[in-house]
């Protein structure tokens, strides 16, 4: 099993970046790739509300577009009691690209939870299913 505690600090410098003016909640995400590159993303908002771009997609945009395609694992931070999991537009893309990777959600000091991809996107639609 990959290093989680590290891809979850990387998490954590990552929202340190994040560009959240109209909600105030800063998220951070790191997704590690299975040749052990480490790629972070922050939530990226926009006075248009509906353009902002999540932490976990913007770190999947970015390796992908760094030619990126096997990866292992990927972690989300929020500054929350309660763990923060990707939304639906993000499980729909981590599906695709990354498949059934772990899930790893924590805050600034503690890790909250861990959850299989399959188990947070079931019954997905997907490319097989394009016939
Ligand atoms: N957000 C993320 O970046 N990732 C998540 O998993 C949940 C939500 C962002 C989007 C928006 O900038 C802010 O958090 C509030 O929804």
């Amino acid at each position: 099993m990959p290093d989680s505690d590290a891809l979850v600090t990387a998490a954590r410098a990552a929202r340190e970046r994040a560009i959240a003016p109209y909600s105030g909640f800063k998220v951070g995400a790191a997704l590690l790739t299975r040749g052990g590159r480490t790629f972070g993303g922050c939530n990226v908002e926009n006075a248009s509300y509906g353009l902002t771009v999540c932490a976990e997609r913007v770190a999947l945009l970015k390796a992908l577009s760094e030619g990126e395609r096997d990866f292992v694992m990927i972690a989300v931070v929020a500054d929350t009691a309660s763990p923060t999991p990707p939304c639906g537009p993000c499980r729909q893309l981590l599906w695709e690209y990354c498949g059934d990777i772990p899930v790893v959600m924590a805050n600034l000091t503690t890790v909250k939870g861990q959850h299989q991809m399959r188990d947070l996107l079931p019954l997905p639609f997907d490319g097989r299913l394009l016939g």
